[in-house]
Order: C-alpha cells, then sequence, then structure tokens
C-alpha cells in the first residue's frame, strides 16, 4: 500500500436525515476531525483509519477517500484534474473501473457525460504509462471513482467499501420488505437504546432490527461477516496490507464481548422467522424468536422494554387500518416501554393513542418514512 502514514481526507455517506447519526456514531468510535456535512461526515486519518470505519460504522453507506479537489469550469478541466491524481496505486490495466457522477449547479449538466470524461482522464493516463488500460465493469467493479460536481467545483472520490455497507455479509435471506442493516442500526441510534435495555421486535421479518442490536451491544464489528471491502482490491494492496487488515481485524474481534440484554423478535409468518434465525445464526448472536401475531403482544410483567417495529405498509387500505388499530391497542398496553415505529404510512400516527414525544424524517428505499418515538405513558 502507499505509506499508511499519509493523512487522509475520508467521507462517509449517509443517506438523507441520517447525518448527524453517521456523526454521533464516528466521534463516539474515536475517528477524528469528524465534521457534519450534508449527505456525509468528512473525518481524517490514515489509511488504516479507512479501513477500520468500513469494519466499525454500523450506519454510513459507504466510506470514500477524498483524491483531489479542483475547478471545472467545463469538460476539459475536468479531464485535465483527472489526469493530474496518480491512480497507479489503485487501479491496473488488469484491474476493472465505474465511476458514478453527481452534479449540482454547473456547467456540465450531464452526469453520465462527466462520469464518461473522468473515466477516460484515467484510462489515458494508464495507458500511457503501460500501453494497457483498463475495463470499465458496471456490475463488479475492482475500483469505483464518484465525481461530485457543484458550482463546478470538482471532488473526487476513491471509494474503499466496494459493496455498499448494508451488504454486511451475515443476510442470505429476506422477506418482502426488508430493512437495510444501515438503516436498522440507524433507527436503535434515535430511538435512544443504550444497549442494555430490553429489546422487543413483533413484526421483525427477517430480523434485521434485532440481529443489529445484538451485534451493537456485543460489540460486534459490522464488517467482520464482509468476505471483503473494496480497498482489498486496489493495485497496491500487497500481502504487508492483508497482514495489517488481519491484525486490525484480530484487534475488533478480541473486543468483540457478545453480550446483549434480551432481544425478542415475532413475526406472525412462519416461513419468514424461519429465515430470520438463519441469519441470526450466521451472525452468530442469540435471539428469541416466536411465531405470534403483534395483537397478542403483552407485556410480560418484566421491566420496561424498548420496542423497535418495521410494519407493514401498502396492502389494501382497509387491512392496514385493521393491523394498525391492533397495534394501536397493543402497544397502549406497553406502560412504561419505549416505542420506536418506523412508520411508512401517516395512518400509524393517527390511529395510536397517544403522541410521539420525537419524530425523525427518514427514507426506507424510496420511500419516505417517519420514525416516531413514543414513551407509553
Ligand atoms: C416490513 S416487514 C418487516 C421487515 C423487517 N424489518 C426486516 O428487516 O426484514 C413487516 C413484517 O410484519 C409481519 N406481519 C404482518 N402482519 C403481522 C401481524 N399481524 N403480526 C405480526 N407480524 C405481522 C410480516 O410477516 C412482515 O414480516
Amino acid at each position: 500500500m502507499t505509506d499508511s502514514h499519509d493523512q487522509r481526507e475520508f467521507f462517509a455517506s449517509a443517506a438523507g436525515g441520517t447525518e448527524e447519526v453517521v456523526r454521533d456514531e464516528l466521534s463516539d468510535l474515536g475517528f477524528r476531525r469528524v465534521r457534519l456535512n450534508r449527505g456525509g461526515i468528512p473525518f481524517f486519518g490514515d489509511w488504516e483509519e479507512g479501513w477500520r470505519a468500513c469494519l466499525q460504522s454500523r450506519t454510513a453507506q459507504r466510506i470514500m477517500v477524498v483524491m483531489a479537489r479542483f475547478a471545472a469550469p467545463g469538460p476539459e478541466a475536468l479531464y485535465e484534474g483527472v489526469r493530474q491524481i496518480d491512480w497507479s496505486p489503485f487501479i491496473s490495466p488488469d484491474l476493472t473501473l465505474a465511476v458514478s457522477a453527481f452534479l449540482h449547479a454547473s456547467t456540465i449538466t450531464h452526469s453520465g457525460f462527466a462520469a464518461l470524461r473522468v473515466k477516460d482522464a484515467i484510462v489515458d493516463q494508464l495507458r500511457d504509462q503501460g500501453g494497457r488500460r483498463p475495463d470499465v465493469s458496471r456490475e463488479d467493479p475492482d475500483v469505483r471513482v464518484f465525481l461530485y460536481l457543484a458550482q463546478d467545483r470538482a471532488t473526487v472520490y476513491l471509494d474503499l467499501s466496494g459493496e455498499a455497507l448494508f451488504r454486511r455479509g451475515y443476510r442470505s435471506g429476506a422477506g418482502e420488505a426488508p430493512l437495510k442493516e444501515t438503516l436498522a442500526a440507524v433507527i436503535l441510534r434515535l430511538a435512544g437504546w443504550d444497549g442494555e435495555t430490553p429489546l422487543v421486535d413483533p413484526m421483525c421479518g427477517s430480523g434485521t432490527l434485532a440481529i443489529e442490536a445484538a451485534l451493537w451491544a456485543g460489540n460486534i464489528a459490522p464488517g467482520l461477516f464482509r468476505e471483503r471491502f473494496g480497498f482489498e482490491r486496489w493495485a497496491s494492496f500487497d500481502s504487508s496490507a492483508a497482514q495489517a487488515l488481519a491484525q486490525l481485524k484480530g484487534e475488533l474481534r478480541a473486543r468483540a464481548h457478545g453480550q446483549h440484554p434480551s432481544i425478542s423478535a415475532m413475526d406472525a409468518d412462519g416461513a419468514v422467522l424461519e429465515q430470520a434465525k438463519t441469519n441470526a445464526r450466521q451472525a452468530g448472536v442469540r435471539i428469541r424468536f416466536r411465531q405470534a401475531e403483534v395483537r397478542d403482544l403483552r407485556p410480560d410483567g418484566g421491566a420496561a422494554r424498548l420496542l423497535v417495529v418495521n410494519p407493514p405498509y401498502g396492502q389494501r387500505l382497509d387491512a392496514d387500518n385493521r393491523l394498525y388499530q391492533e397495534m394501536a391497542t397493543a402497544f397502549g398496553r406497553l406502560s412504561g416501554w419505549r416505542l420506536a415505529i418506523l412508520a411508512g404510512s401517516p395512518l400509524i400516527a393517527r390511529t395510536m393513542a397517544f403522541k410521539p414525544t420525537r419524530r425523525f424524517e427518514l427514507r426506507n428505499g424510496d420511500l419516505p418514512c417517519d420514525l416516531l418515538v413514543y414513551d407509553v405513558p
């Protein structure tokens, strides 16, 4: 690898509405010079800090490194700026490349065209150096480059993650509308979970919320399940880098204690529950699964709990109405509990008998959602 003591500027990309959560998480994890930005969180460190963010962040979508910033008032300036970057430590003619671009208020207005100029600049540089050029792969590129062009200022990023970080690697199957693992971790943080209060998900589907909770409480780094990250495919990722990564993973494994409070997860659908059990087994966490209807949920006389739930949305209106009524009745019995409901429909808040103490605007894929947090009187 390039000198591992280089100080680099990294960028943890965050889904809309989750920036503060990602910032707080990175600060809690001890990353330096963490700042709040729209769309993501900059932080600084050597290369290993970038690897560590890939391994430890539960909430970021991707970890990228800033390669350059320059004025790009037109296609030529963009091409030249990208050619100035030394790409040889990252990509060789035997590796594949993908470039994507996001543009805002700039002279170049077509993102596909901008991405093409960036790609041309990279492959031309490598061809001039060695006579051969890398190919483009859309499906599974070895190296991913992002261009952000706003007000004619270009920022060029190189992605460390590879596949997006929500693909933890422990989930082999899912029900109809699984949550992204990163969103599940965001929900747990926004709900104010302390990692000690017993937790219940009465409509758990493939078990994402419950599994993410168990990993978090057990201090198990989510990236330890990943087969590999994007940076492991870079040209300069040699055997000494692989050794350093193995050592970092070993340190994180040693810090995982695997202890967590009681976590229960229910679902009415027995088949999806089997899938959730398999996922939990693959993640190595112990969750109490039970097939049950949400209307049968009762406080069991024990201490107050956190209930987190991602109810279905968008079935027939009358079916939704009936289900939300059942939820409101069952949840109304949970005196002293905190509830965090990811509501994809305004009907849910309307049906509840009391008002949320907090409300956060999130997106579940393309669907705008409210995370409603209640403290049941
Ligand atoms: C949106 S999915 C939850 C997805 C889950 N968060 C995941 O990541 O896979 C909603 C779940 O509610 C379950 N469900 C629907 N009606 C239910 C009911 N009356 N009682 C319990 N579970 C129910 C469905 O079987 C489905 O798995």
